[in-house]
């Protein structure tokens, strides 16, 4: 790649040393910008810009930054982005799709082997010192194989889960978000294992409301290791605090990073903090997909990974 003069490239955190070593720093000016300050600095001169999925990229902030051509988000989900002003400036925007499929999908089967399983629940019995021997009716949990298992959304990560809980011996249904009213309802009332697997839109914000939770069977078990909006964490909260349904497991918040106090002080929830991508292979290549996304578009090339061109 050859420039008249190297494009510059703002980081809003420094995601891999060696990826921004071996595919930006030979071809652009690298700068970190890893707080308010820096970034507003930064921002006139970036021709790319590389975010986090917590970073809001918002209208504002684009206006900042006049030269910039393309943002790479390190994250599949981009709805930390304003991807119409993106449109508007002719801006690209590249992000990491099927690197963290698998990863993703992986989270949410053993989020549903602890739920299933109380396996935190019982890690926390351990740690207080409340484990006093085996008893018949410690902690039971049930049983997955032969439960029918309903996953929301067919992209990739929601195929490669519905593949995983096939391989466990649960029957597997797909719903789209958009499927008509009656097709949801008869999915929902089915759907021991319900995982959820779609981006945040306008269209998907608490896809999962009170009315749908009702629907569920009293033995469900809900994951979501897609975003938190995408449910109605309240009525969740309610249905689990009532044992409507029998456990849930939370990989992200509505109003994350917040948790409440009310989820927290709950039994039959599994908590993690937003772990969907979180293996060394995977966070290596999504860094890699980011910068080498980033170069391409600023060298003239249409990266594999470009979202919105
Ligand atoms: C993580 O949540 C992602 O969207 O990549
Ligand atoms: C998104 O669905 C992905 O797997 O990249």
């Amino acid at each position: 790649m050859k420039y008249m003069t190297k494009p510059t490239v703002v980081l809003t955190y420094p995601i891999n040393q060696k990826s921004i070593d071996k595919n930006l720093k030979p071809f652009a000016n690298v700068i970190i910008a890893d707080s308010k300050t820096k970034l507003d600095k930064a921002l006139p001169k970036a021709d790319g810009l590389i975010t986090l999925l917590a970073d809001k990229i918002t209208a504002e902030l684009i206006s900042k930054a006049p030269k910039l051509r393309v943002i790479g988000n390190y994250a599949v989900g981009v709805d930390n982005i304003d991807l119409k002003s993106c449109k508007k400036r002719n801006i690209a925007v590249v992000n990491t799709p099927r690197v963290l499929t698998r990863a993703t999908a992986e989270l949410a089967v053993s989020l549903l082997f602890a739920a299933a399983r109380r396996i935190t629940e019982g890690d926390r019995m351990c740690r207080a010192g409340k484990f006093k021997g085996w008893k018949p009716e410690l902690l039971q949990g049930i049983r997955l194989e032969g439960r029918h298992s309903l996953i929301v959304g067919t992209g990739r990560i929601g195929n490669e889960t519905g593949k995983l809980f096939k391989a466990l011996g649960m029957s597997v249904d797909y719903v789209r978000s958009n499927d008509s009213k009656h097709v949801i309802k008869n999915k929902l009332k089915k759907a021991q294992i319900l995982s959820l697997h779609l981006p945040l839109t306008p269209e998907t914000h608490h896809w999962l409301n009170k009315s749908r939770i009702k629907l569920l069977p009293h033995d469900a078990i809900v994951i979501n290791t897609a975003r938190g909006p995408v449910v109605d964490e309240d009525a969740l909260i309610d249905a689990l605090k009532n044992k409507k349904i029998f456990a849930a497991a939370f990989d992200v918040y509505e109003r994350e990073p917040s948790i409440p106090i009310s989820l927290r002080k709950l039994q039959n929830v599994v908590l993690s903090p937003h772990l969907g991508s979180a293996t060394v292979e995977t966070r290596k290549e999504m860094a890699d997909a980011v910068t080498t996304g980033v170069m391409a578009v600023l060298s003239g090339k249409k990266p594999w990974n470009l979202l919105n061109h």
